[in-house]
């Protein structure tokens, strides 16, 4: 007995690596003569795949919305009502942003007599499971947000230690995420206050989205694959071009942790927000999606403006984020003053990369990009597609690609090899 039982374990192990090893093959295409060694260095996704977290979502990066970066804690049940009905009306549900999700502040300061968290009753009369069962009415999907700590970051109640009556409250109102803050953790190390809520939302029965927000303080890319479905690489994202590209430059270190099931979270979108100009929010929007970044919109959906919209309604590039290869792309190349002229690039399914020139100087400039640089070898043709454009721009590419870059903006493409010029194939 004991013998057949190891052999089922044996086997079912093998089974399992070689499921984790398939999904995590790097597509090199048959063209490719690359070295295998500088491909895997490029694109590297060796520390994914054996701590994921599997409850079945995070197949891709999440997408949907948030109360935070406009709203803060000016919050209330008709805005989040509204913002539902403008998801819908919008056409960007339709697009996949189906998570509602309501950050800080829904929460009354403190708890009832019998311990039990409470909508605040000034903005949330109706309570939360009123409001999912709205947002559900409508094919979409509603977050909360708590802490791993005794307050939230503005001081509503934590649920440290009290993780399984919290989840079980939230799980009888129909709520489908949450997001696990930082804030009064008593100075416990993350690795002990996460994962109860983990098991607390798994026992509840209903399947629901775990979004760590630790900050990347204990860089939870090394071991939150186990315990949630996505991880912040970073501190909070403000309004500004500093801001997100520092936070783009912090999350680009931890490719490598990143597949399906489990995603750096280098924080919610601000495009829409106003504090960056249209350039400027096509790079954030572009680089956040060739980095298989959590797409949470951040702005006012119900006075979106068509700039916005066309941004944030981008299928092409929301494609490359929502690809189901699952590979984060990285910066491979920088050139210029301060390598402010970059090159960030990834593997894609069907043999294709996606690949952003991204001009971070503060001129226009022409960026080059050759392909080894881009793990191609050099005789390669390949067809390009501009994703903004939405067009070929190119059948029979070999070799180097450059662009003009307006400052501050980015071009995107997918680059598909089209025939060997040698006999590889
Ligand atoms: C922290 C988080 C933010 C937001 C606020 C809410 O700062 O990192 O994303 O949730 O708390 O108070």
């Amino acid at each position: 007995m004991a013998k057949w039982s190891s052999i089922v374990a044996i086997v079912s192990l093998t089974v399992f690596l070689m499921s984790v090893m398939a999904a995590t093959v790097l597509p090199i295409h048959p063209y490719l003569k690359v070295e295998d060694t500088f491909i895997s260095k490029l694109y590297d996704t060796s520390n994914y795949g054996f701590l994921q977290i599997d409850n079945g979502l995070a197949r891709t990066p999440q997408m949907g919305w948030s109360t935070w970066n406009f709203f803060a804690c000016n919050i209330n049940e008709t805005v989040i009502k509204e913002t539902a009905d403008a998801l819908i009306s919008t056409g960007l549900a339709s697009l996949g942003y189906t998570y509602v999700n309501i950050d800080d502040c829904w929460s009354r300061s403190t708890r009832n007599l019998k311990g039990e968290m409470i909508p605040d009753p000034k903005t949330f009369p109706s309570g939360i499971k009123a409001l999912a069962d709205y947002v559900h009415s409508k094919g979409l999907k509603l977050g909360v947000y708590s802490d791993a700590g005794i307050f939230t970051c503005q001081v509503r109640p934590g649920s440290l230690f009290q993780e399984k009556n919290d989840a079980e409250l939230w799980a009888s109102w129909g709520v489908d995420y949450l997001k696990y803050d930082n804030c009064y953790n008593l100075g416990l190390p993350p690795q002990k206050r996460y994962p109860p809520m983990r098991d607390a939302l798994n026992d509840t029965g209903r399947t629901i989205f775990y979004a760590l927000c630790e900050w990347g303080i204990d860089d939870p890319a090394k071991w939150a694959g186990k315990i949630g479905n996505s991880w912040r690489t970073t501190d909070d994202i403000n309004d500004t071009w500093i801001s997100m590209t520092t936070i783009a430059d912090i999350n680009n270190k931890w490719a490598s942790y990143a597949g399906p099931g489990g995603w750096n979270d280098p924080d919610m979108l601000e495009v829409g927000n106003g504090g960056m100009n249209y350039h400027e929010y096509k790079g954030h929007f572009s680089i956040w999606a060739l980095m298989k970044a959590p797409l949470i919109i951040g702005c006012d959906v119900r006075n979106i403006t068509a700039d916005t919209l066309k941004i944030l309604s981008n299928k092409e590039v929301i494609a490359v984020d929502q690809d189901p290869l699952g590979v984060q792309g990285r910066r491979v190349y920088a050139s210029g003053p301060d390598g402010c002229q970059q090159v960030w690039a990834g593997p894609l399914s069907r043999n294709r990369l996606a690949m952003v020139l991204w001009n971070r100087c503060s001129n226009a400039a022409t960026i080059t990009v050759k392909w080894s640089a881009i793990g191609l070898e050099p005789s390669i043709s390949v067809s390009m597609r501009d994703l903004w454009k939405h067009e070929v721009i190119s059948e029979n590419t070999v070799g180097s690609f450059s662009a003009r870059v307006n400052a501050h903006g980015c071009e995107m493409y997918i680059l598909t090899p089209r025939r060997a010029t040698r006999s590889s194939v």
